[in-house]
């Protein structure tokens, strides 16, 4: 007997029966590759998100009617809630261009309060930004607004309002826009955006009002107690094993932080916020702030008919923060009983990252920090709101050292409008990015390169809680001295 053989032997021997029957029972290597068959019937059905009729029959533009107004939706069913949303949707409509493509909205708002549209992620001019009394004026109820901008950069971006944001975005002001690459590997699979947020609801289904909770609300994030993807309560997927699929994983939660796992599953993670990363990575489990996402390659490797879940875990980001609430199911995976396929090889070399040249650098300590006097909590970068602070400024052709640190009791995910960053962090697979978190007593060094577009950006912690309390600061990028 050969001693590969006589191995194997010795190995199913030494397993439980059942295994052994299923190992005897399961069919030889799959025929079929991942790319010669279609997803399964109706597979994201219950989660795909309806796009923005094009207005434009220009191939090469994007044209959309956006309304922001209050809305009824059906987060599961039998249970409807009169959120805010962009055309009565929830998450709002969803934006897929190409890259280079250019995208027309005309927004109008009918909302009972002032609002604006930010891009987030998204390296528009400086006058498209979305920023009230900076970028633009507010549009007032009843008012309209045009954006007219170039999708530069293929990656996962999304859109919120950038005033009252705590409660315009908790309450459902949130969308997803996808800028494809067309040159991307049929291997990473058919794409599917899943935006999660929470939201919080009374037993009548009425949504909380902005500041419940008070200082704690403020000090801790407000967290929704409802969990949902694509604006539903565990809705289902459908997946066949070894039918890979494209994750597009945006955390729109006002404070919550997530994390994911599945049974005997690794991801594949490809990208984050601004595009594909440099190499791919396995990953048994995805964390992700709020605002930031995830570009991931899902491999269903569960048995055929089987059903499964996809589960949200606790994120200790902070003080008190991780036990707050048990791990909890958030999507059904329903393997259908067709024969499992052979997945794709994801290559691991994805793409080049230049790194920014540091040679001559302007450096910049921003500290997050939290004060809490006479029960109300104010929070600053450096010790100073937003109220009060004076903008940093640069320079067109500057690059700069930032460095985020974090003393207080609390995670914060933090976030440069206008500039992709690079994360200086050996053990990190190069990407770039727009929001990154900064742990409790750390630091984080980010570097920028303030290449264009001068004008007044914002920075700011995406625990929106944290940024309407004053830890937000203002950039002014000013032309070459
Ligand atoms: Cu998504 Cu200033 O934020
Ligand atoms: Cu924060």
């Amino acid at each position: 007997m050969s001693r590969p053989l006589a191995l194997l032997i010795l190995l199913l021997g030494s397993l439980p029966s059942v295994a052994v029957m299923a190992a005897e029972s399961a069919p030889a290597t799959p025929q079929l590759g991942a790319l010669d068959v279609a997803q399964p019937d109706g597979w994201d059905k219950e989660v795909a998100l309806q796009p923005a009729p094009d207005l434009n029959p220009d191939p090469n533009i994007l044209e959309v009617n956006i309304e922001a107004k209050i809305a009824d939706v059906e987060i599961k069913p039998g249970m409807i809630v009169k959120a805010w949303t962009y055309n009565g949707l929830l998450p709002g409509p969803y934006l897929k261009a190409k890259v280079g493509d250019r995208l027309i909205v005309h927004f109008k708002n009918s909302l009972p309060e002032a609002t604006t549209i930010h891009w987030h992620g998204v390296r528009v001019p400086n006058n498209m930004d979305g920023t009230p009394n900076m970028s633009q004026a507010p549009v007032e109820p009843g008012g309209e607004f045009l954006y007219d901008f170039i999708l530069r950069d293929a990656g996962t971006y999304w859109y919120h309002p950038h005033m009252d944001s705590p409660a315009q975005v908790g309450w459902g002001l949130y969308a997803p826009i996808v800028v494809e690459d067309p040159g991307d590997p049929k291997e990473f699979g058919d794409d599917l955006v899943l935006m999660i947020s929470d939201m919080s609801i009374d037993d009548k289904g009425v949504l909380q009002p902005k500041d419940n909770g008070g200082a704690f609300g403020d000090l801790f994030g407000r967290e929704g107690s409802i969990l949902l993807v694509n604006g539903k309560v565990m809705p289902r997927l459908k997946v066949r094993s070894g039918k890979q699929q494209r994750w597009r994983i945006i955390n729109a939660a006002r404070s919550r932080y997530w994390s994911f796992a599945m049974r005997n599953n690794m991801f594949t993670r490809i990208g984050g916020d601004n595009g594909l990363m440099e190499r791919s990575e396995k990953l048994p489990r995805l964390t992700i702030t709020p605002a930031e996402r995830l570009d991931v390659v899902y491999t269903p490797a569960l048995a055929p008919g089987s059903v499964s879940t996809l589960r949200w875990l606790p994120v200790d980001r902070g003080y008190g923060t991780a036990y707050a609430r048990n791990s909890e199911d958030i999507m059904t995976i329903e393997t259908v009983a067709d024969t499992p396929v052979k997945p794709a090889v994801i290559p691991e070399k994805l793409r080049e990252i230049k790194p920014i040249d540091l040679s001559k650098v302007v450096e910049h300590t921003l500290e997050l920090t939290i004060k809490l006097e006479r029960g109300i909590v104010e929070m600053g970068i450096n010790g100073i709101p937003y109220w009060q602070a004076k903008p940093l400024v640069a320079h067109i052709g500057e690059k700069h050292i930032w460095t985020l640190v974090n003393n207080s009791p609390f995670d914060h995910p933090f976030h440069l409008h206008g500039y992709f960053f690079q994360v200086q962090d050996d053990k990190r697979i190069p990407e770039w990015k727009d929001t990154v978190n900064v742990p409790v007593n750390s630091k984080v060094r980010i570097a920028i390169d303030f290449d264009e577009r001068p004008g007044m950006w914002m920075y700011h912690c995406h625990i929106l809680d944290h940024a309407e309390v004053g830890m937000m600061g203002h950039l002014h990028v000013e032309p070459a001295e």
